[in-house]
This record gives structure tokens, sequence and C-alpha cells, in this order.
């Protein structure tokens, strides 16, 4: 059993300075999961007990871990000397015949790779063995692998690599395993290296073959093993995981239109049948049923949606429950909602923390906040539940069968009874009892022929005189609206 006589190493305490954005790189998400959860979640599925050795961001780390479910110890270099001297600080702990180095920021590694090495390490007896990878790009960060004249190996690192690429066309993956033996005998004998004065793991390579110890390689397909310092290196990471995000789906019966502008993350899942359209996003742990049609730059985001429903173009939904033959959007807005069977949210319709019930429509340009809204609702166009009282949130209870006109403002807190009308235009300030007509707005009153006494009025004020030069027109204004005021009865009837 591999996790008998190995333990691992992850150096994390680096400074992620190449990545420019004043975080530590091993937090940024991939397919939103942090980067360093890959590595050390790959080493948990071996159970092999495993250390990070962790910097200034030691919490930020942990927190990383903990929330992945994912157990280490871990150990401070207070100062990033290199990844030698990180190495060096953990020989403490070191207790098994093996120690395995993987650097923190390989995230596509495979466990795969690991027991392929351990193998090799084992069957050659070798004091160290290492992962390479082919590639003879000029421009990479990685260390070359590079072998003198008289059979001599080392690992020369980019900035001071002056050969031929294609020539030593082997970089090192920065994935090691140490004989524990040897390690302790050679860890103090690494010097500081001459550009960087940091410590560097990769001497060990030289020292061990300076003193004719047996080294052993694999080679690993590149993309499995590239590491990730700067942002294309962590796009790069991430277009591969996506990649097989999405392969994967694609075997499982998900059509995808465009697949290679949609995203989506490692957890999510969906089911067969569905369609993903161009620009879809996909995040945390969402799960999508069979059949459902998710389109144009639609993003869902800790959601799960029952089979064969619909999410229309420009819909943003985070933390939602939504049941099947649902059809939501386009340009709805979901937030902590839970939408059950056969509802229709439409366009420009907002749902916070609300929840609406079996066969309910919100079709059009709506607010819907702190609602508990039942079975076979509808709420009309333009309708606001006004939650807020400027303090605290407060509820709205709608329940089955109630209609809701449009234009409706319904201040909460307050109850609308079953199978209940409200009338279009209404302000409800108060509980509607059940199979009620609500009606709380102003009384229409129709003046008969009027329209031809503001035919006449307008004419008038069209051929209103302009003033002359040094007249003041103010006054003239003025005196013509106190002169409709006094003589015109029926516009002094309040309206
Ligand atoms: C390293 C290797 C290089 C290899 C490449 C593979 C060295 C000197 N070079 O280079 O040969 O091709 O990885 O990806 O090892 N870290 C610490 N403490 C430190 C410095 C770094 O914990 O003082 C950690 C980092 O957080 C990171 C890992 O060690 O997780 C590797 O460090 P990094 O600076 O990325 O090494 P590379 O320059 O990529
Ligand atoms: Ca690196």
């Amino acid at each position: 059993m591999i996790q008998d006589s190995i333990q691992a190493i992850v150096p994390a305490a680096g400074k992620s300075t190449r990545l420019k954005n004043g975080r530590n790189k091993l937090t940024e998400h991939i397919c939103g999961q942090p980067m360093i959860v890959f590595a050390t979640k790959m080493l948990q599925s071996l159970h092999i007990p495993t250390t990070l050795v962790v910097g200034q961001q030691k919490e930020i780390i942990q927190h990383c871990l903990e929330t992945h479910n994912v157990h280490a110890t871990y150990i401070s270099q207070e100062e990033p000397l290199g990844t030698g001297h990180a190495v060096r600080c953990t020989q403490n702990i070191w207790h098994k015949d093996h120690i395995l180095v993987l650097n923190g920021d390989v995230p596509l590694i495979t466990a795969d790779i690991i027991q392929q090495l351990f193998e090799k390490h084992l069957s050659s007896d070798a004091a160290v063995s290492f992962v390479m990878a082919h590639n003879t790009d000029p421009q990479t960060g990685y260390g070359r692998v590079v072998k003198d004249t008289s059979g001599k190996v080392a690992i020369i690192e980019a900035k001071e690599f002056i050969g031929d690429p294609s020539e030593h066309c082997c970089i090192n993956a920065g994935i090691y395993i140490f004989k524990r033996t040897f390690l302790e005998a050679y860890i103090d004998r690494l010097n500081p290296n001459k550009i960087s004065n940091e410590y560097h793991i990769t001497d060990l390579v030289a020292l061990a073959s300076a003193h004719d110890l047996p080294i052993a390689t694999i080679i690993a397909p590149f993309d499995l093993v590239r590491g990730v310092n700067d942002q294309h290196e962590l796009w790069a990471a991430e277009q591969i995981q996506r990649a097989h995000i999405i392969k994967e789906l694609m075997e499982n019966g998900v059509r995808f239109s465009v697949a290679h502008n949609v995203h989506i993350d490692l957890n999510v899942k969906i089911g067969a049948g569905t369609y993903i359209g161009c620009g879809a996003h996909i995040l945390y742990n969402s799960i999508i049923g069979e059949n459902c049609t998710i389109h144009e730059y639609a993003s869902l985001e800790h959601t799960i949606l029952g089979d064969n429903s619909t999410i229309l173009p420009f819909t943003v939904i985070k933390n939602a429950h939504i049941g099947s033959h649902t059809q939501i959007g386009p340009f709805a807005h979901l937030q902590e909602a839970t939408i059950a069977d056969r509802v229709i949210v439409g366009n420009f319709v907002e749902v916070k923390r609300s929840s609406l019930g079996s066969d309910s429509k919100a079709k059009h340009l709506a607010y819907i906040g702190d609602a508990q809204i039942g079975k076979g609702v509808n709420v009309g166009a333009g309708t606001v539940f006004c939650n807020y009282d400027g303090t605290e949130k407060q509820l709205t209870i709608v329940k089955d069968n109630v209609f809701i006109g449009s234009n409706n403002t319904i201040v909460a807190p307050l109850t609308i009874e079953e199978n209940s009308f409200t009338a279009g235009g209404s302000t409800i300030t108060k509980d509607v009892p059940r199979d009620s007509l609500a009606v709380a707005r102003s009384l229409q009153i129709n003046k008969i022929g009027y329209a031809q006494h503001l035919v006449k009025k307008n004419k008038k004020n069209i051929l209103k005189p302009i003033p002359k030069a040094g007249e003041d027109a103010g006054t003239k204004i003025q005196f013509l609206a106190a002169k409709r005021t006094t003589n015109d009865p029926i516009e002094n009837d309040g309206l």
C-alpha cells in the first residue's frame, strides 16, 4: 500500500509574484475550486498523509482545504527562501521511508502519475525519482533536465539554461520522491542559487548524480503537469480542466452549442438530453436535470434545476432550487429562490428570498422580494412587493390561486388569502380575505363632453401671443393661468 511507506510534502509558501494581482495563486479558483485543493485532494484519494509548507497566508490556505474537506498538517516557512528551504523546514516530521514532494501549483496532476512514479522509484531503488515532460518551448520557465558528457544529470532552471531546448526537451515537473535516508543526508548540503539566492530542491538531483546514486524518472503528458505561475498559465490550466469537464458531459449526452465559450465548474452535474447554449456559466455544485435548455449567456450558481426546464437568455440565478417544466427569463434575476414545477418567471422579473408554488406565473417586469407565493398564483406585470420598510425586510404571504393585477404595490407585511383578486394599479397595504377583490386605487371619473373643451383650450394656448421685446413674459403666463382657474368650473372641481 502506497500510504504505508510514503508521506507527502506540498510546498505552498511561495510569494506568487508572477501572478501580479497581489493574491496567493494557490487560492485562485480553477473551475470553481482553489488551486491548492487539486493536488492535496488527489493525495488524500491515495491516503498519503500530507503536510503543507505555508507562509504568511497560512490561514487562507488552511481555510481553503478545510472547506473542501481536505485533511492535512501545516508547517511554517517564515521566509520563502526557495523550494529546497521549504522542504528543509519539514525535516522534523519525516518519518516514512519515502518523501513525496509535490509543488502546490500543479493542479492537473493525477493519482495515476504519482503511482507510476512510486513504482519506478521502488523498482529502481532510486535515491531520487522525479517526473519529466516534453517541452521544447524556449519561453517556458521550467527547469530543464540535462545530462553532461560524463552522464551526470542536473536540473537547470530556465534563467540559467543556455542550451538548445529541442535538444534538452525534458522539463522538470516539480514532482519528486526521495528516499528519506537520502534526504536526511543531503538536504543540508544545498547552497543558495547564484542567481535567485534561493535554495533549490532541484539541486538534489545533481547531488545524487554527483554521488552516483540511482535516479529514476518517468515522463508524463505536459498538460497534466503544467505549473501555474502567471495569469496565462492559470488560464491555460483552467482551459484544460474545463475541456475535461465538458468532454465528460458530452459523453453523458449533454449538447453544447459553442462548447469553447461556456464555463462549467468542477462539481456541476448536468443530465442527459440537456442543451447548453453559447456563453452559459454553470457554477459551484449546480445540478441541472435532464432535457433542460440553458440558453445563451445564462448564469446559474449553486442552483438545482429540475428536468425539462428552460432558462432563457441573460438570466442570472444564484442559490435557487427550481422545479421541473419551469421557464425562467429572459433577463430574469433569481437569488435565494424556491420555484416549484411548471412555474413561469418571465422577462425583467427579480425574485429574491422568495418562493413560488407550482403553476404560478410572474411573466413580466416584477420584483418579488421576501414573499411566499402559493400555487396557481398570477403576479401581474409591473408588480412590486415592497418588502423593505427602511429598517427591516418584511414578509408577504400570497395563498393559492390569487390573481394580482398589473402594476400593484404590495406593502409588506401582509397576507392575501386564497382565490382573491387585487385590482390593477392597486397599492395593497392590508390583508385581503379569501375569495375577495381588493381595490386600492383612485376612482375614475369620466367627464362627458370635456374633450371638446380641452381641444379649444389647447388651441388658445397655441395661439398665445409671443411676448414683445421688453414685455414681461413671466407675468403674462401667470395671468393666463389665473384666468383659466377662475373661469373654468370643471377644472375647479379639484382634479
Ligand atoms: C519549480 C522548479 C522547476 C520546475 C517547476 C515545475 C525549483 C527551484 N524549480 O520552479 O525546476 O520546472 O517548479 O512547475 O524548484 N514555494 C515555497 N517556498 C518557497 C518557494 C516556493 O513553498 O520559498 C512553493 C510555491 O508556493 C510553489 C512551489 O513551491 O507551490 C514551486 O515554487 P515556484 O516558485 O512556483 O517554482 P517554479 O519557479 O515554478
Ligand atoms: Ca511553479
